[in-house]
């Protein structure tokens, strides 16, 4: 049975229009808070709580000049240690996953020289990079294999072909420059190949690049060894160790999977559950959810006394206005929340699990934080005024408003404003250097994301922004059926940039749109 039997036969048995529409288990694809279907492991999961956090290391540069840091990075299969006794073969950048962490300096730019000797071709993009068009990854920007393969697979699925496909390909290896005018945040680099970004990142091609600059340096925010990313994603692994993942000849999710892939096993920074030894201290905590479509609610078990566990003090876009205290977080696919944990409010040799509040079983656990160490030196501080740059955009400022509906098209693919992803058609065209007002109409969960510039929140179905929304942002988790509008500011570079669901088995099949900035 092809996809589009399947859905008409899925909308005719579960009687629904628009939402969720195509399986036989439709109600547990409903549960709440949580989009997708478990694709179960294979092989034995790994116990929690065994292995120590790994935190990704730096990449140094190869070579520096007065306005630039060079970096290279090769993209190649490599063999993880991540279940005991079972190497897992993935895709990666230079061996490890997440690939090493590059550190940018607002205002220096940034050359990163990717050479693909994977045998599939590949595309970077800097999630929440302000890139111009050529270097941000255009899904059809491919860099080619090294080896000259181009495998059958490169052929694309039914819904993206299209003749003459453009694109500026690549022979082996592509640099991309990131001239880096932009606020210190904590960014993320994986691939963005056309209906192939699922698999991709799924394989392991995800890491951080993290940007700092001068006013974030200048506040007593914890660092050093205490100032942690933490990618968090799922998985599900093959008999032989491998990332399983339900692919289809032409590379491709299944079309029992197209509404997101759920993974049964929980890694941090690659580890599964892994435990990160504590001083009794303050420490700052990156938190990136990369999963291809599972949404987290994080909470620290036991809360400390007096609440407000976690201090958010910077989103997508970097640092807050001010700091917010939050008892749980909220993280759909590609959003960050920079948060601060104190934990000398435990009492020493506390074990603090982070919990996730959607999750059951085994996805119900993320990692745990052990306050064994001794060092109680801590001359760190939460300033109540962080960042500047946050004052928010007037909505009266806005020259136009753009309604775009994130649904699934009658019958097949999702798609926004009906239409599947095509290269070079422009859904809005917006002029450089104004405000405009995006709304996001929903039939389901879709995380919202949007290339080149940062945004704010205005408004969540008419009223005030959700308790997640603060500060500058580049995806938004927006609810089902939902509208959310969001007010952004197009600026510097001209060019063809994107508009997706960052759940990455939606946005490969072909719900992402061009918009192209005059
Ligand atoms: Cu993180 Cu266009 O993606
Ligand atoms: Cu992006
Ligand atoms: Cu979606």
């Amino acid at each position: 049975m092809n996809r589009r039997a399947v859905l008409r036969l899925g909308a005719a048995a579960a009687g629904v229009g628009v939402v969720g529409v195509g399986w036989p288990s439709a109600a547990a694809l409903l549960a709440p808070g949580q989009p997708g279907r478990l694709l179960r492991s294979q092989t034995a999961l790994p116990e929690p709580y065994r292995v120590a956090l790994p935190v990704p290391s730096r990449l140094a540069p190869v070579r520096t000049d007065s306005t630039t840091d060079h970096y290279e990075i090769t993209q190649r299969v490599a063999e993880l240690r991540i279940l005991p006794g079972l190497p897992t073969p993935a895709w990666t950048y230079g061996g490890t996953f997440p690939g090493p962490t590059i550190v940018s300096r607002s205002g220096r730019r940034t050359v990163v020289r990717h050479r693909n000797d994977l045998p599939q071709p590949v595309v970077v993009h800097l999630h929440g990079g302000h890139t111009p068009a050529g270097s941000d990854g255009y899904p059809v920007d491919l860099i080619l294999p090294t080896s000259g393969a181009m495998p059958a697979d490169h052929a694309m699925p039914a819904d993206h072909a299209m003749p003459g496909m453009p694109g500026d390909v690549a022979a082996g290896e592509r640099a991309y420059a990131y001239p880096m005018n932009q606020r210190a945040a904590t960014l993320w680099y994986h691939d963005h190949r056309m209906g192939h970004t699922g698999l991709n990142v799924w394989r392991g091609l995800a890491g951080f690049h993290l940007v700092a600059d001068d006013e974030s340096d200048a506040l007593p925010l914890p660092r050093g060894h205490r100032d942690i990313p933490l990618m968090i994603v799922d998985r599900s692994f093959a008999a032989d160790g491998s990332f399983r993942y339900p692919v289809t000849a032409t590379g491709g999710v299944a079309d029992a999977y197209m509404n997101g892939v759920l993974g049964d096993v929980i890694l941090v920074n690659g580890a599964p559950w892994p435990v990160a030894q504590t001083d009794p201290a303050r420490y700052r905590l990156r938190l990136l959810n990369a999963s291809n479509a599972r949404r987290y609610r994080l909470e620290l078990d036991p809360q400390p006394a007096g609440g407000s566990a976690l201090v958010q003090i910077g989103s997508d876009g970097g640092l807050l206005a001010r700091p917010v205290g939050h008892d749980a977080l909220e993280l759909a696919p590609g959003e960050r929340f920079d948060v601060v944990v104190d934990f000398s409010r435990y009492r020493p040799g506390s074990k603090v699990r982070l919990v996730n509040r959607l999750g059951s079983g085994s996805t119900a656990e993320v990692m745990r934080f052990d306050v064994t160490g001794r060092d109680r030196g801590d001359d760190s501080a939460i300033p109540d005024r962080l960042g500047a740059g946050v004052a928010p955009l007037a909505p009266q400022r806005a020259v136009a408003t753009r309604t775009f509906v994130f649904r699934q098209r009658r019958g097949g693919a999702w798609a926004i404003n009906d239409l599947a992803y095509r290269p070079g058609r422009a859904l809005a065209t917006p002029r450089l250097g104004t405000v405009e007002i995006w709304r996001f109409v929903t039939d389901f969960h879709h995380p919202v994301h949007l290339h080149l510039d940062h945004f704010q929140v205005l408004s969540r179905n008419g009223g005030a922004p959700g308790p997640y929304d603060a500060g500058w942002k580049d995806t938004v988790d927006v609810r089902p059926s939902e509208a959310v509008e969001i007010l952004t500011r197009f600026t510097d570079y001209q060019g063809a940039f994107l508009l997706h669901c960052h759940n990455l088995e939606h946005e490969d099949m072909a719900m992402m749109a061009d918009f192209i900035t005059v």
